[in-house]
């Protein structure tokens, strides 16, 4: 089942940072992918692909203008679309829906105001509490519920760095 993000309204400078941490926090929990819409923004990209280069594995970011486009395509090719939002149902009472398809899934999180569209087209409107929080928040959590935690066991492939984990010390390998 493929796994991916997509990144609605990112605005320059504004939303650099956070979109990043949505960029590592999809990479580390184990989606292959991100789709970025908004301002197109290039410096988000590189720094993530850096990332990429050095921690391995096969995630990619593509940056579309239109994410209606990316959504109808996602649903028309038999895919579900999971939109985060602290107006869905709440997490725990729909999960077990949502893990029980293997549809390929597009989960959205949003940045400025959202619009109603992406309520009607999306399969789930999921919430992480129905209390406003960070879309890093909401997607690390909803992740972690649907991955049951596996994103500790991931392998990277490729990965030039791995971290040793340690209970004091900072343990870093270089393998290429
Ligand atoms: C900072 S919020 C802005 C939300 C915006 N005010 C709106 O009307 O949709 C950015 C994103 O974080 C996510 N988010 C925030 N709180 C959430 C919650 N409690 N549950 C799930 N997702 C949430 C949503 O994807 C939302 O679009």
């Amino acid at each position: 089942m493929k796994l991916v993000v997509l990144r609605l309204g990112h605005r320059l400078h504004r939303d650099e940072r956070v979109t990043t941490h949505v960029c590592l926090t999809a990479r580390a929990f184990g989606c292959d992918g991100i789709i970025i819409s908004g301002q197109p923004d290039e410096g988000v990209k590189k720094s993530v692909e850096d990332v990429v280069q050095r921690f391995g594995g096969k995630f990619f970011i593509e940056i579309r203008q239109d994410w209606m486009k990316v959504m109808k395509g996602w649903l028309e090719s038999g895919g579900e679309v999971v939109h985060l939002t602290m107006y869905g149902l709440p997490l725990p009472e729909v999960i077990e829906g949502i893990r029980s398809s293997d549809k390929d899934k597009l989960i959205v999180v949003g940045s400025e105001k959202v619009p109603r569209k992406v309520y009607e087209m999306a399969t789930w409107n999921v919430s992480v509490t129905s209390q406003p929080i960070s879309e890093v928040a909401a997607l690390a959590v909803f992740l972690d519920w649907f991955q049951q935690h596996r994103e500790f066991y991931i392998n990277f492939e490729n990965a030039k760095i791995k971290v040793i984990p340690s209970p004091r010390e900072k343990k870093v390998v270089r393998l290429a």
